[in-house]
């Protein structure tokens, strides 16, 4: 996790987007180690509310939202990087919603690329996860 947030060039103040935020762990961890803000957008009820309450057991309500919704109807207009853990079905639903981003804004997944044809791809790297898997990092800039 932290490699696709250092991998994306978060920096302290910026906001960070995590799109199908499970239990906000991602955000959680921008918040504490990057000094970031987070927003995580979650479909499932529950799980968002598991979001809700990790947020609040580590005090970050101020500093990290909870939408519980859609991400294809959230507002991306206040993202300065997002984070995406997507199958590649998934990250080609998404490919056109993620065009309302703000320019300049940067855009991390893993295991699978954006459709080329739409996203140029800026950077490629690897990390290597809890299991010892290589995995794939692709980084995307908004022009
Ligand atoms: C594989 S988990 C990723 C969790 C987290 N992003 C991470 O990296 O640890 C994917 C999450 O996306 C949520 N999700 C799937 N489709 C969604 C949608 N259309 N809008 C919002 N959340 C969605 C699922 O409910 C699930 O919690």
């Amino acid at each position: 996790m932290r490699a696709k947030l250092e991998f994306g060039e978060l920096c302290a103040g910026e906001t960070v987007f995590d799109l199908g935020c499970g239990d906000a762990r991602v955000l959680i961890m921008a918040v504490e180690e990057f000094g970031a803000r987070g927003v995580g957008v979650e479909v499932q009820q529950g799980v968002a509310h598991e979001a809700w309450s990790n947020v609040a057991d580590h005090d970050l309500d101020d500093l990290v939202e909870i939408r519980q919704q859609d991400y294809l109807e959230t507002d991306l207009s206040e993202a300065d990087l997002v984070v995406l853990y997507m199958t590649t079905r998934t990250l080609h639903a998404v490919s056109d919603k993620l065009k309302e981003l703000p320019k300049g804004a940067r855009i991390v997944t893993h295991d699978f690329p954006l459709p080329q044809a739409e996203w140029p791809l800026s950077e490629q790297s690897e990390w290597t996860d809890e299991e010892g898997q290589r995995v794939p990092l692709y980084l995307y800039r908004k022009g």
